[in-house]
């Protein structure tokens, strides 16, 4: 065959593909289409075959001309088989038995957020209001940071207050929310609005109010003449809030060495509403915020002049403050993985916590 008459047969081929493919709706009848042109015996497959019978200085150029046919034959077909699957998904996504891809998950088995985070998130929107900026701090926490920046010295009783995990590093797992007010001193100066919401850690015997994972918010605002009445507006406006109706608060003197005066805020049990029951130890009470005036030491530390600032700062129980919201008795179900109903049902009023397959 001639140069010219290989150029025409070409031609053929290529039209006879370009006509034959369109006709296709399968995809296997396009594959077998594909083999009848390409394969070894197929109209192309056997003009290369044939090369070997072209003089030796034509070979090259006609093995060009062929695989150029080749080239474009291939890409006809490739085409239609993308058109083939194309047309597949579509009428598939219009039968209504098939599965529609583009809708939603079932929200049913989404689950929802723990009831610390709820807390926690609406704490920060109510203290966002005020004005407060929420500041982190790390868990792995300097000795320094946690107790010394707080007035309380290597040696000082009250670092028995709070039993320790000591890490090898020299480090420790924060014993409280505290060491943020010595990292926000240091970051913003006075006057200052902060509250740090975040996860504690002590060594404690586990027990139905004692775990030794807890969430905490430390507080601490420091202006000019800041007070206790400002501190007790505060928490009272805060507590009503979060538990959608109104608390009894009562204050005691209470001992943090990085407070003077130091106070315990305590709020009527809402399991039992100030009855007595086993969550408050039949006293109607529950201790939620410890808090005070910031002590001296602690603004000095801060680099804060304690001539010029007072400021007070509190450590609301996050994890006491959801437990009493929902009902819940026993603190240890909420680091646990048990999704089975944790709401005490008869908590008086309030929002309730259920799980759906209650
Ligand atoms: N850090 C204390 C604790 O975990 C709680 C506390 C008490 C925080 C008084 C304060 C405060 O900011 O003023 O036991």
């Amino acid at each position: 065959m001639t140069l010219d008459e290989l150029r025409k047969q070409l031609v053929q081929i290529e039209l006879q593909v370009s006509s034959g493919v369109c006709e296709l709706d399968q995809i296997d009848c396009v594959r077998s289409f594909e083999s009848s042109v390409l394969g070894k015996q197929g109209s192309i497959g056997l003009l290369l075959k044939n090369i070997r019978n072209y003089p030796p200085e034509q070979r090259g150029q006609v093995g060009q001309i062929i695989n150029e046919a080749k080239a474009k034959a291939k890409a006809m077909i490739d085409a239609r088989l993308d058109e083939i699957q194309r047309e597949t998904l579509t009428k598939e996504s219009q039968n209504t038995s098939a599965v529609d891809p583009t809708l939603p998950g079932s929200v049913e088995s989404m689950g929802s957020l723990h009831p610390v985070t709820m807390v926690q998130l609406e704490i920060e929107r109510i203290f966002e209001r005020f004005g407060f900026t929420v500041e982190a701090g790390p868990e792995m926490e300097a000795e320094y940071n946690n107790f010394d920046a707080l007035n309380i010295p290597a040696d000082h009783p009250a670092r028995d207050m709070q039993d320790t995990f000591w890490l090898n590093n020299g480090k420790v797992l924060r014993t409280h929310t505290s060491p943020v007010q010595h990292r926000a001193m240091k970051k913003f100066g006075a006057p200052l609005r902060i509250i740090a919401p975040g996860r504690c850690f002590r060594y404690e015997t586990l027990d139905a109010s004692h775990e030794n994972t807890f969430h905490q918010v430390e507080g601490l605002v420091i202006d000019d003449e800041i007070s206790i009445p400002n501190l007790i507006a505060m928490s009272k406006a805060l507590l009503r809030e979060v538990m959608q109706r109104d608390v009894k608060l009562r204050v005691r003197p209470g001992f943090f060495p990085f407070v003077e005066p130091g106070l315990e805020i305590d709020m009527n049990c809402q399991i039992c509403d100030g009855q007595g029951c086993a969550t408050c130890k039949q006293s109607g009470w529950i201790e939620i915020l410890p808090a005070g005036m910031v002590h001296p030491n602690v603004l000095v530390a801060g680099g804060i002049d304690p001539h010029r600032y007072s400021g007070f700062a509190f450590g609301l129980g996050l994890t006491r403050l959801a437990m009493m919201k929902y009902g819940i008795r026993d603190i240890r179900v909420l680091n646990s993985g048990d999704l089975r109903p944790i709401v005490c049902p008869q908590r008086l009023g309030g929002p309730t916590l259920m799980n759906k397959t209650t």
